[in-house]
């Protein structure tokens, strides 16, 4: 139903990356107000099955004419929302050319169309990678960016090329940082679907539910309260619902920001497997293993600039939902 708090009748909206996790949730959203969705996919990681709220143009966003094409033959969207990237850390470490090809050349080339064709709104997904380590939490947009994986530095690379895209030709943005995206659509026709999975909540499932070879926790020497990593973990339709918002403020005339996209409190990875346990009323079987390299003690985030700037607070992001909607989503997945 549409949404009466922002319309996007009649809106063309194309959305690079749509058939991914968060993209689906996206598509959805907009077009629950009213909107076109128009995805922009190669599927390398995405799936044909999530993309149904609109066109789709089957085009890899390394094929610079191929993506010029695709803009041309959607002359009505002024508005990009870029979420395709290579997302897997571990990847991006022992293959580091692949994922600056995909995701610097390929927002690249994104850019250069969308100057090609007028279109001169854009919304991109970056990440809380692109942050160091630091003890200064809440994370404040303003922190110093240092990030330590090939998957963050290309990240900022983009955040970057973006910049230069505003001051050089006046392309308005807004680049979300998300935290960790996780939950489901309530509907369960839509959820994640990573492959691997290297996210904690799926994969905590997954051993609640007896499939896989259980769950290793990276490290439980980290100085927290219990010794595991701590994250913020925000649920995909308060994602796709600050992309309204972004789209409703840019709308207003606002023509660039960075925002955090969290809710501000971390969870630790036991505090996850507990919340699972109580949700699932079964019980995660875990190894605890060695620190993954890389992974920073902690990490959540400060809220108040999205809530400043977009008049967004997250609504589905308390944790009971967040595991209730995924589990909804994974067990009809599996057949349980
Ligand atoms: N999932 C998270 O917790 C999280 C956290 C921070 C940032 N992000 C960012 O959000 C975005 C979406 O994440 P996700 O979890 O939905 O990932 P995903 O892998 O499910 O979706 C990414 C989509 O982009 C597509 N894609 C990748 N390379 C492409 C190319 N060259 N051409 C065309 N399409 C291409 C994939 O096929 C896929 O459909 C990513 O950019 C990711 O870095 C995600």
């Amino acid at each position: 139903m549409p949404n009466p708090d922002y319309d996007l009748s009649g809106r063309d909206i194309i959305v690079v990356g749509g058939g991914g996790y968060i993209g689906a949730h996206v598509c959805k959203t907009i077009a629950e107000r009213g909107g076109r969705p128009i995805v922009f996919d190669n599927f390398q990681a995405g799936h044909e099955h999530a993309v149904k709220w609109g066109p789709f143009v089957k085009v890899d966003l390394r094929d610079r004419a191929a993506i010029l094409a695709a803009f041309e033959q959607h002359p009505n969207a002024n508005t990009v929302v870029h979420l395709a990237s290579s997302i897997e850390v571990g990847e991006g470490e022992k293959a580091p050319e692949g994922f600056y090809e995909n995701n610097v050349s390929g927002a690249l080339n994104l850019l250069m169309a969308m100057r090609e064709v007028g279109a001169d709104r854009l919304i991109f997904s970056s990440t809380c990678a692109t942050y160091g380590e630091t003890q200064n939490m809440p994370l404040l947009e303003s922190e110093i960016q240092n990030p330590f994986s090939v998957y963050g530095k290309t990240k900022l690379a983009i955040e970057h090329m973006i910049q230069s895209y505003h001051k050089a030709y006046g392309l308005n943005y807004v680049t979300f940082r998300y935290f960790n995206a996780s939950g489901a659509d309530a509907s369960g026709e839509i959820g994640e679907e990573h492959d691997p999975e290297t996210h904690l909540i799926p994969n905590a499932l997954k051993a609640a539910a007896g499939l896989g070879q259980g769950l290793k926790l990276f490290g439980t020497d980290y100085d927290t309260p219990d010794g595991t990593c701590v994250r913020d973990y925000i649920h995909v339709n308060d994602i796709a619902e600050a992309h309204i918002q972004a789209i409703r403020v840019m709308d207003g005339g606002l023509t660039q920001a960075e925002v955090n996209l969290g809710t501000g409190e971390g969870y630790s990875v036991l505090q996850i497997i507990k919340a699972i346990e109580k949700v699932t009323g079964l019980t995660v079987p875990y190894e605890a293993g060695p620190r993954r390299e890389g992974d920073l003690t902690q990490l959540y985030a400060d809220a108040s600039r999205a809530r400043n700037i977009l008049d967004f607070t997250p609504e589905h992001s308390s944790l009971e939902n967040i595991i209730a909607t995924a589990w909804n989503f994974h067990r009809a997945k599996w057949g349980l």
